[in-house]
């Protein structure tokens, strides 16, 4: 089969990554147990996934003209992705997050978006040699909305395949969701999005109608660990999460989305692809770090198996 080729137009961020027992409250000062780096970013998260499941992967951003940059372009290199579209942008630091992991695996993220908050619609034109010739466009909401908007209708109207990871939450208008093939918020996301609270499946299933009447043409809904649902026109799933000890949820829903892209990019179905991208995040989870946690396809094909 020829390779998925997979365009992520997105964010690349350093994680800065500090490990506590518990989070301080206002004033307080702790003890943390351990600091770490790993490359991140919404964006390069998914790339990795997408690159990583097999995929032929261009990621387009910016980076600022710094140590951060140089390192995410030369990490991004190293996994076989394209980073030609990368503008390495004079103006702007390179983006960081910063973020607290407690124990338990959860995390606090605040992100600094620095040169991500300056992709403009002209690197999107930048993309047009190479965006006919992409089966999905993969995009999230860590650089300029508009930006954003811009990429999928250009897409969409080139017949590529669009997945939209709706993160961090933000509203989007009304006239977008007739261009999105594929959309995966979670439960957050899909309240923002739709006014529904969704704290279980039936509140999943109001929302995921909600967004298909706008116009998107297939729904997942990542639930952490409640699993996963799913709509389209003509089928509607649940799969639960796999029983796993998570020891770090940063990127998994990164994970799901990249893998999800791939799939769909294969031709597979929604539920199919959603059950392979289910397995991805949880195995990423059991692992540290954003991009180091993401596995490779042999990996989430084993874990599939029960090997
Ligand atoms: O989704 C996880 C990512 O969000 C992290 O890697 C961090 O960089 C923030 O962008």
């Amino acid at each position: 089969m020829e390779r998925v080729r997979v365009l992520v137009i997105g964010s690349m961020n350093m994680d800065l990554v500090v490990q506590t027992p518990r989070v301080p409250v206002d004033g307080e000062t702790i003890v943390g147990t351990a600091f770490n780096r790993y490359f991140g970013g919404k964006g390069a998260n998914q790339a990795v996934a997408a690159a990583r499941q097999g995929a032929k992967t261009i990621m387009a951003g910016r980076v600022g003209r710094d140590l951060f940059g140089q390192d995410q372009i030369q990490s991004l290199q190293s996994e076989q992705i394209n980073t030609d579209y990368v503008v390495v942008d004079d103006k702007h630091a390179s983006g960081i997050a910063s973020i607290i992991l407690d124990e338990q695996g959860s995390n606090r993220i605040i992100v600094v978006p620095g040169a991500n908050g300056a992709v403009t619609k002209e690197d999107v034109d930048a993309l047009s040699p190479v965006l006919a010739q992409c089966d999905v466009l993969v995009v999230q909401l860590e650089i300029p909305i508009d930006t954003v908007l811009y990429a999928i209708k250009k897409a969409h109207g080139l017949g590529v395949k669009v997945v939209l990871n709706p993160a961090p939450a933000n509203s989007l208008p009304e006239d977008i969701y007739k261009h999105i093939s594929v959309i995966t918020p979670n439960e957050s996301e899909a309240q923002l999005l739709t006014g529904i609270e969704v704290k279980d499946l039936s509140s999943a299933k109001s929302a995921a109608q909600v967004l298909l009447d706008k116009g998107v043409e297939q729904v997942v809904i990542t639930l952490g660990s409640r699993g996963v649902y799913g709509l389209t026109k003509t089928n509607e799933f649940h799969l639960p999460a796999h029983k796993v000890t998570p020891v770090d949820t940063v990127a998994a829903g990164d994970t799901f989305t990249g893998a999800l892209a791939v799939m769909i990019g294969e031709g597979q179905s929604l539920e199919d692809g959603a059950r392979y991208a289910n397995a991805a995040s949880a195995i990423a989870v059991t692992r540290h770090g954003a991009q180091p946690s993401i596995p490779q396809r042999d990996e989430v094909v084993s874990f599939l198996r029960g090997v």
